[in-house]
């Protein structure tokens, strides 16, 4: 879950030290004080998971560090050490809101123990609170394509889920590249956790960057009270990113900082909060000429694009097309040969999605159990539109043939005339002529 951050006040010198070495070597961040004065700036300008405070302190016992520490970061789990005698003391504690004491001597096995479970319950409320604002996402989703280069990509997807290297996703609308952001998730170790999409062309930057990194109190006006970042929401799981190549040039900067270290500020606030995202984002832009164009930052893109998912447009496969049309249509009605072969020569300019669309039209559309051609509604502009691209390439005979006709005519039917024109020998002219069949009009 995450590098958690720990702070320790004990004066006890000794004590303390074998405690921060113990703790780093697990694998945590900690800070540390030997006092409380020294702590207070501490967790003014940190954010941490976890607190252990010794109860005698110095000058500001640990009680009143206790208190103050709730007041600047009320999430904080903090665990009480508790000398001989003061046992009233640390239930005083609990009613504080601490979450848990020892009584020393403790052994450092225990202290671990209650770590790990105020890191367990921190992660529950969080989780708890993420589930109230967020819709939780479905997570039965198939994902349908039998093409040998889609199936690559998904045996890709599937090798690369559990990493946390970050995803770049990029295919034209409809291709399903929330889809396979979904199956990077669910099909990771992450899939429990929470899955948070938030979409970087919808709002504008103020609010995209309080979206996604939170704000504090008077950040700016309208900002009432604390709000988490979505970040801090999708903590353990996955930061959905869409419509990346919308994201303002300087959100970009810092959101190439939060993909290195995991950091971030809330707007307006100066502690530096720190969780553990995998993030994935997606883009029909082609990042790249964007990139060339100066929209988007070169050092974003090349943290991004290590990673890469490029998710080909359903004309690149259209193999795949029996396949989705039965996905999609689940034996509600059969489609006519004709409607079948009108759907193989559409080019789909809307991916999968507008297929699905088509179909779900068609299905209304259609009277009886055969869903014909017309139910379609192929757009007349999309179908001669792509008639005549089918022309302009299919027909270099056609061109040929136009073209001889053209000299032949211009030369008054003079063959030798016409080939000296057309380059080519008087013989093969009149095998073209005989090819094509041209006459002298009458
Ligand atoms: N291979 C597939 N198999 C089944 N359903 C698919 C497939 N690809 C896409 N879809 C469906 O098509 C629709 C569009 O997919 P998705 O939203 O993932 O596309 P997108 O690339 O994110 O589009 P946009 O760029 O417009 O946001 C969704 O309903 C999705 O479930
Ligand atoms: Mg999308």
């Amino acid at each position: 879950m995450g590098t958690n951050r720990i702070i320790i006040v004990d004066d006890e010198k000794d004590l303390l030290e074998l405690l921060v070495n113990r703790l780093k070597r697990k694998g945590y961040e900690v800070d540390f004080a030997e006092n409380a004065e020294d702590a207070i700036p501490l967790v003014k300008c940190h954010f941490y998971d976890i607190a252990i405070y010794d109860i005698r302190l110095p000058k500001m016992d640990g009680i009143s560090l206790l208190k103050e520490t709730k007041k600047i970061q009320p999430e904080i789990q903090v665990i009480m050490l508790t000398g001989h005698g003061t046992i009233e003391t640390a239930i005083e504690a609990m009613k504080l809101g601490a979450f848990d004491y020892l009584a020393k001597p403790y052994n450092l096995s225990e202290l671990e123990i209650a770590i790990a479970k105020a890191i367990e319950n921190k992660r529950l409320k969080e989780k708890n609170e993420s589930m109230k604002t967020i819709i939780q996402q479905q997570n039965s989703f198939q994902i349908i394509g039998e093409n040998d280069k889609f199936r690559a990509l998904l045996d890709l997807t599937e090798r690369v889920s559990n990493s946390d290297v970050p995803v770049l996703i990029e295919g034209e609308s409809g291709t399903g590249k929330e889809l396979f952001a979904k199956a990077l998730h669910y099909w990771s170790f992450r899939a429990e956790e929470p899955f948070v999409a938030i979409n970087s062309g919808a709002l504008p930057e103020q609010l995209l960057e309080s979206e996604l990194f939170g704000h504090v109190k008077g950040a700016f006006t309208g900002a009432n009270q604390d709000k988490k970042g979505l970040v801090e929401a999708a903590n353990g799981g996955t930061l959905f990113l869409d419509e990346l190549g919308e994201m303002p040039f300087t959100l970009q900067v810092k959101l190439l900082r939060f993909l290195e270290t995991g950091e971030f500020r809330r707007v307006g606030d100066v502690r530096e909060r720190k969780v553990k995202v995998r993030t994935v984002a997606a883009t029909n832009r082609q990042l790249e000429k964007e990139v060339a164009n100066g929209n988007f930052r070169e050092d974003l893109y090349y943290r991004l694009h290590v990673l890469k998912l490029t998710i080909p447009p359903l004309r690149a496969r259209m193999d795949d097309l029996p396949f989705l049309i039965d996905f999609f249509i689940k034996g509600r009605k059969t489609l006519s040969s004709e409607a079948i072969a009108a759907l193989q020569s559409y080019h789909f300019p809307g991916n999968v999605r507008e297929l699905h669309h088509l179909l779900e039209r068609g299905i209304l559309l259609s009277n009886g159990n055969t869903i014909e051609e017309s139910d379609l509604l192929l757009s007349n502009v999309e179908k001669s539109s792509q008639k005549s691209l089918i022309n302009m390439y299919s027909s270099l005979e056609q061109l040929e043939k136009d073209h001889i006709y053209k000299v032949l005519s211009e030369m008054g039917w003079n063959k030798t005339k016409a080939a000296e024109v057309l380059g080519v020998s008087v013989r093969n002219l009149y095998r073209k002529i005989d090819q094509y069949q041209l006459k002298v009009p009458i």
